[in-house]
């Protein structure tokens, strides 16, 4: 439930984590619009700070715990700024972290997103109430997490689901994108690896209705979005059951996803949306949409029909992130994660043979309980062989709430860890350049997507770098993605920024293409 008061407030808000994350802190920021709050960038002039958290390693928590320290300090001055924890680690932490850091005024997890506005109108009353420096240090009023209420358990189909609501009220405004906008095809996750908290902060998977996505996909296009990336945690489990379909005031629900078998998708009597119609279908009705991306996607169950349906549909992107966390069977195993290696690699495979061109990207994690040198160097050759263009690699961080944490020691020392961890990278960076080097003298279609890192910080410092090449306006470094989401530096106008350009590769790094643009302007 929101509240419809219009509110003046400024609003500091950081994110940490994920793509999902960044979703979701838009979503939050468009219903606090909504309500008249403002949008600052420097968290000493805020009202109300907000940190998105993730939850996934313990690193991530121990950045959220340093901020909310510094907040607190400053709320011995500002004792008036309402200071509120969302997302994976609210969820993960509970109600117990409002008791040891009493600084923190609301929490809310990823599930209860639509409680925002409400939870920082309770801590406002609150402190009115209770005068500021006597804020009342119970936790009633001030929580909104799905541990609380159960909202997403398997009834979903008969609850109203709010979150549903959060995703249909997105600003389409243009200002709110540079080009390029998320789309949220699945929540949660169902697949219990067995070192992964996302199951239990984000709950059990389940999926939107496709006329939803595909309708925001429109709107979106509408609005001057001309690449879009639908997000999951399993984007290829995707499954929407039109037969079981269920309307809870006037809006269709999304659907508890079932565990997908190994003979693939599920598929009942009645009419059934798969990951490849919802892609076919947003491609052909989604016309003025030049790219459509997805990610992340599972190795198992990753058929046929998918890779055909990119294969058919040029405006689909070849890129596919696929991580496999190990490269070894025992580990695999271990991990829950429901492959082998062999299978994996029978599905790069089969990728490659529809989609020649496709780049692949993953992730690794070195230093899993019992993880011995065998298993480590069967992921160092599997990383040889796999050619992809990126990969990240996590030393395993053992995460309260998992399986893995529960029932295995955390056995390897974090000097292995370490070192296991460089090692991964060096011969990943070798495999990279050489997928790089791969497109010096080639032309690359390049959605811009801002100006470069570099450029920013000279233009920080004071000593912009733009430069003026006889061009009507002067050009500055201009970074952005090929389709196979490799990355692109080259000088450019800023007004090309949110649009699909034509870039000449002239030389590489192992994770960054360098060019010019394909169409100069004369004289340049
Ligand atoms: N420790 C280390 N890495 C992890 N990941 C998820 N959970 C953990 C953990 N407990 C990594 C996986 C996943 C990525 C998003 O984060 O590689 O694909
Ligand atoms: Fe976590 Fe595994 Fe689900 Fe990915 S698939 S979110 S690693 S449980």
């Amino acid at each position: 439930m929101t509240t419809n008061t219009k509110r003046v407030g400024r609003v500091y808000m950081e994110t940490f984590g994920c793509q999902m994350n960044v979703l979701d802190s838009q979503l939050v920021q468009g219903q606090l619009r909504a309500l008249g709050y403002e949008f600052v960038t420097d968290w000493r002039s805020a009202d109300v700070v907000l940190y998105n958290t993730c939850s996934v390693r313990e690193r991530a928590e121990q950045k959220v715990y340093s901020r909310v320290g510094e907040l607190g300090i400053h709320k011995r001055t500002r004792p008036d700024v309402v200071l509120g924890v969302l997302g994976c680690m609210a969820e993960r932490e509970g109600v117990g972290v409002l008791k040891r850091y009493p600084q923190i005024d609301l929490l809310c997890g990823p599930g209860e997103l639509d409680k925002v506005p409400m939870l920082i109108d309770n801590a406002v009353k609150t402190r009115i109430s209770n005068g500021s420096s006597k804020k009342a240090r119970d936790t009633d009023g001030r929580a909104a997490l799905q541990g609380n209420t159960h909202r997403r358990s398997s009834t979903l189909q008969a609850a109203e689901d709010q979150l549903e609501l959060l995703d249909l009220s997105r600003s389409f405004s243009p200002e709110d994108h540079s080009g390029s906008a998320y789309v949220r095809i699945t929540r949660g996750c169902n697949k219990f690896c067995t070192y992964c908290v996302v199951p239990r902060t984000r709950g059990a998977e389940i999926h939107r209705p496709p006329d939803h996505i595909v309708d925001e996909c429109k709107r979106l296009v509408e609005s001057g979005v001309v690449e879009i990336t639908l997000l999951g945690q399993t984007v290829n489990h995707y499954h929407y059951d039109h037969g079981a379909s269920v309307v809870v005031g006037g809006v269709r629900q999304p659907q508890v996803g079932a565990t997908v078998g190994a003979a693939g998708p599920r598929v009942t009597g009645s009419r059934v949306t798969t990951f490849a119609d919802l892609l076919a279908r947003i491609h052909e009705e989604v016309q003025g949409l030049l790219r459509l991306r997805f990610v992340t996607s599972f190795p198992r169950d990753f058929g046929d029909d998918i890779l055909k349906t990119i294969a058919d549909h040029p405006r689909i992107c070849r890129y596919l992130h696929l991580p496999v966390q190990s490269g070894s069977d025992r580990m695999l195993q271990l991990m829950n994660r429901g492959y082998t290696v062999g299978q994996y690699e029978e599905l790069l495979g089969r990728a490659r043979s529809y989609l020649p061109d496709v780049q692949i990207a993953s992730d690794l994690i070195c230093g899993f309980p019992t993880e011995a040198e065998e298993d480590h160097q069967a992921t160092c050759d599997l990383l040889r062989r796999c050619g992809f263009k990126n990969c990240f690699v996590f030393k395993y961080s053992p995460r309260p709430g998992t399986a893995a944490f529960d029932r295995m020691t955390d056995d390897v020392p974090d000097e292995t860890k370490r070192r296991r961890n460089n090692e991964l990278l060096a011969i990943q960076s070798g495999v990279s350049a050489q997928v790089h080097q791969g497109y010096v003298g080639q032309t690359v279609r390049v959605f811009v997507e801002s100006i470069s890192h570099k450029a920013a910080k000279a233009r920080d410092a004071g000593n912009g770098v733009s430069v003026y090449l006889g061009w009507e306006r002067p050009v500055t470094q201009l970074t952005g993605r090929t389709d196979g989401d490799l990355i692109v530096l080259f000088d450019g106008d800023e007004s090309l920024i949110g649009s699909i350009v034509d870039v000449s590769v002239e030389r590489s790094a192992p994770l960054t293409l360098f060019g010019r643009l394909a169409q100069q302007p004369a004289g340049v």
